[in-house]
């Protein structure tokens, strides 16, 4: 089921007694990480409310094609691209019938014909319904087509009758799904980054930040993610978006990178401290702008801010840790008493020294050093190197699992 994660999974549901079961559905597509969007034929609506299915989904239920306030959120067109697998469950004999005639007369049918993405259909009716020649004669149609069928199961009906007609369990649909998608090196895995500077205020004007452009940390979230992770990116003021299916924290204090970072921790697999958080922060925020004085030499006071990534590598739910050293000398020596020091898993090392690597810049070279081993990677992108590094993290956490 891990290999859910991040999915994002359309739901339509047709209108029959089975309809009750998409409800069930929801919830295990969710529980597996899944992020499901809800599609409903009026006859869906007769069965099972639409409001059960936007609570579990967590998202409004799409109604209607024409209907301007669900087009101005998320247009028929781009709910069709949005998806990564349709699934309809339960398909009925007349929405087969529709969608194997190509018929766009309803959202549903319309989103069958606009996607390019796999459509799954289980379908649920009445054991001479779906023995019916038309029925079956739409069903190899749509084989044909490449949709799958999922079903029907054979048994004892709602109406009375046994036989072939049974939607497939909830269970064994969503596992269904499941194995359509990939297992990837952090499938089901959650994942936490921190990114960007922190800024300090000194008063409601001015603060204290320094220059990193947050690239490495996103790029790492963007790889993690496309690595089957959930991630959470923890981010300084930067000027990047964040990438999609990433949930972004933006922050501007450590002290409120910090709480973000503690919030949720327990469900942490993977915490990767990629923010260069400022190691200090005035000891109070003047209420008003600070004025010019006739003194040549103004002084700061200055309190040590909490260290993030200690605090969390000292958690009793510890996620596995990975810090950063950028250092301008003595790389290795640095980087392994940061790793002692701060409890760390793994340190990526940095030389700062070096022009066109490292803060701001769009390549970097590094070190990974872990309790046993030092290992160089060549230097590269950005984006390159957080693909090898999310790599090489994803083989020491998980075989730190099977220990
Ligand atoms: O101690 P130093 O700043 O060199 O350590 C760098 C590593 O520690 C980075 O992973 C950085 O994100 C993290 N760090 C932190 N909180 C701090 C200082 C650094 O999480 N206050």
């Amino acid at each position: 089921m891990h290999r859910l994660t991040n999915r994002q999974i359309l739901l339509g549901i047709t209108g029959g007694i089975a309809a009750y079961k998409s409800a069930e559905i929801t919830r295990l597509l969710k529980k597996a990480g899944a992020d499901v969007r809800v599609v409903m034929t009026p006859a869906a609506t007769e069965f099972i409310t639409p409001l059960t299915l936007q609570a579990l989904s967590g998202h409004p239920v799409h109604l209607e094609l024409l209907d301007p306030e669900a087009e101005a959120g998320m247009g028929h067109i781009e709910l069709a691209k949005w998806a990564d697998h349709i699934l309809i469950a339960p398909a009925s004999a007349d929405f087969i019938a529709r969608v194997a005639a190509g018929m766009g007369n309803d959202l549903l049918t319309t989103l069958c014909l606009a996607t390019e993405a796999p459509i799954s259909l289980a379908p649920a009716m009445n054991q001479a319904m779906w023995r019916d020649a038309h029925t079956q004669a739409n069903v190899e149609a749509l084989k044909s087509a490449g949709y799958t069928i999922w079903g029907p199961d054979a048994g004892e009906q709602a109406c009375g009758d046994t036989g072939p007609g049974r939607m497939l369990e909830p269970t064994d649909l969503a596992a269904r799904l499941a194995a359509e998608f990939e297992y990837l090196a952090l499938s089901g895995k959650t994942v936490f980054i921190t990114a960007g500077p922190t800024r300090e205020p000194l008063d409601p004007v001015r603060f204290i930040s320094n220059h990193s452009s947050g690239k490495m940390g996103y790029a790492l979230a963007q790889a993690a993610m496309d690595a089957g992770a959930k991630v959470k990116l923890i981010s300084g003021p930067v000027n990047l978006t964040p990438p999609s299916r990433v949930t972004c924290i933006q922050v501007e204090t450590a002290e409120e990178m910090l709480a973000a970072s503690l919030e949720q921790i327990e469900e942490c697999d993977l915490f990767i401290g990629a923010a260069a958080v400022a190691d200090y922060r005035p000891v109070a925020i003047a209420e008003h702008k600070i004025k010019k004085g006739n003194e040549e030499i103004m002084e700061l006071r200055l309190v040590k801010n909490p260290d993030i990534i200690a605090t969390v590598a000292k958690h009793s739910h510890r996620p596995f840790t990975v810090g950063f050293a950028a250092e301008t000398r003595d790389l290795l020596h640095y980087a392994r008493d940061k790793l002692v020091r701060k409890q760390l898993d793994m340190v990526i090392a940095n030389d700062v020294s070096v022009a066109g690597i490292g803060f701001n810049s769009n390549e970097n070279q590094v070190t990974l050093v872990t309790p046993e081993d030092a290992t160089s990677l060549p230097q590269t992108s950005k984006r390159m190197l957080a693909k090898q590094l999310i790599e090489q993290i994803a083989l020491h956490l998980n075989k730190q699992d099977s220990l």
